[in-house]
């Protein structure tokens, strides 16, 4: 099974954006998808997708319940259908409270003598494990938010791999100098072992940067297929539209502009690429 996180250490350079596009290229490209929404802001998975989940009631089951181990139902039971082929468990306020609700259900376990079998970062990890969600996927796919906690932790310890998107800036490839650091620090963190399945440029402005950069990455001894132009149009279009970005560009523009095209295709690239590499 294919799992990973779109992770990066800085905010807003394009992990939902990305993940929303490469989750439609696993699920074009014949596979069961499975994306779960772990960022608590309202722009994220959730809101691109448009799926209308209730991330305000707080009496509604969601997957916050589950990891402190107060479900009200089936995990199953948490899952949207997208129109996209590929399908999501939501986000939900709940998530802007997990640090202190995991304290809090670390807490009771401790209370119970059952403290050690419970590993506030690895309980998502657990809780697919026991529902028996990941057997009916082939991909899964968890969008964090960029801030180290237990949204973060949680989402690395389930999936074990991690697609970056990087700024082509200087602060952008001083993330990816640091990556060693960082993937050593979640492993020593979480006691598991961590991959990084693909480093992406996201958002270079000059063509003749493109090279430069994913040079560097592969220097550094990481996957970097592709780089992927600055698309303020297209991307900017499906946030405002609520969609992925291909069905953006097949369903809200009226004529065909190639350097979009050429950018969809660069994703589906990536995505092949990614379940290559998970398949060795
Ligand atoms: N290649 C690109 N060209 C132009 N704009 C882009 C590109 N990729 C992403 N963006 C824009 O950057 C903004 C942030 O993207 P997105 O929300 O996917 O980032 P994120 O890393 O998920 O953010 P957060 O850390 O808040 O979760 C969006 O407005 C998106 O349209
Ligand atoms: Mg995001």
């Amino acid at each position: 099974m294919l799992t990973y996180t779109t992770y990066s250490e800085a905010g807003g350079v394009g992990k939902s954006t990305i993940g929303a596009a490469l989750l439609e290229s696993h699920s074009n490209h014949g596979l069961d998808v499975l994306a779960i929404d772990m960022d608590q802001q309202n722009g994220s998975l959730t809101y691109l997708l448009d799926i209308d989940a209730p991330r305000d009631d707080s009496q509604a089951d969601n997957i916050v319940r589950h990891l402190i181990d107060r479900p009200k139902g089936s995990l199953e039971d948490l899952i949207y259908e997208t129109e996209y082929g590929f399908d999501l468990i939501p986000s939900h306020n709940m998530l802007e409270s997990l640090e202190d609700l995991l304290n809090r259900a670390q807490q009771m376990a401790d209370d119970l003598g059952e403290g050690d079998d419970f590993d506030p970062y690895d309980r998502l990890r657990q809780v697919l494990l026991e529902s028996g969600v990941p057997q009916e996927y082939d991909v899964l796919v968890v969008d964090p938010p960029a801030t180290a906690g237990p949204h973060l932790y949680n989402a690395v310890s389930a999936t074990r791999s991690l697609v970056i998107p990087v700024e082509p800036t200087g602060k952008g490839m001083q993330s990816v100098l640091g990556l060693e650091e960082l993937v050593d620090g979640l492993q020593e963190r979480l006691e598991a072992e961590i991959g990084v399945l693909s480093a992406v440029p996201n958002g270079i402005g000059r063509t003749s940067d493109q090279d430069r950069y994913l040079t560097e990455i592969r220097d550094r001894g990481y996957p970097a297929p592709v780089a992927i132009r600055e698309r303020s149009s297209l991307f900017e279009g499906c946030w405002d539209q609520q969609c992925t970005p291909r069905y953006y560009v097949e369903e809200h523009r009226d004529r065909r502009r190639d350097h979009e095209s050429e950018t969809l295709d660069k994703i589906d690239r990536l995505a092949t690429e990614i379940e290559e590499v998970s398949e060795q």
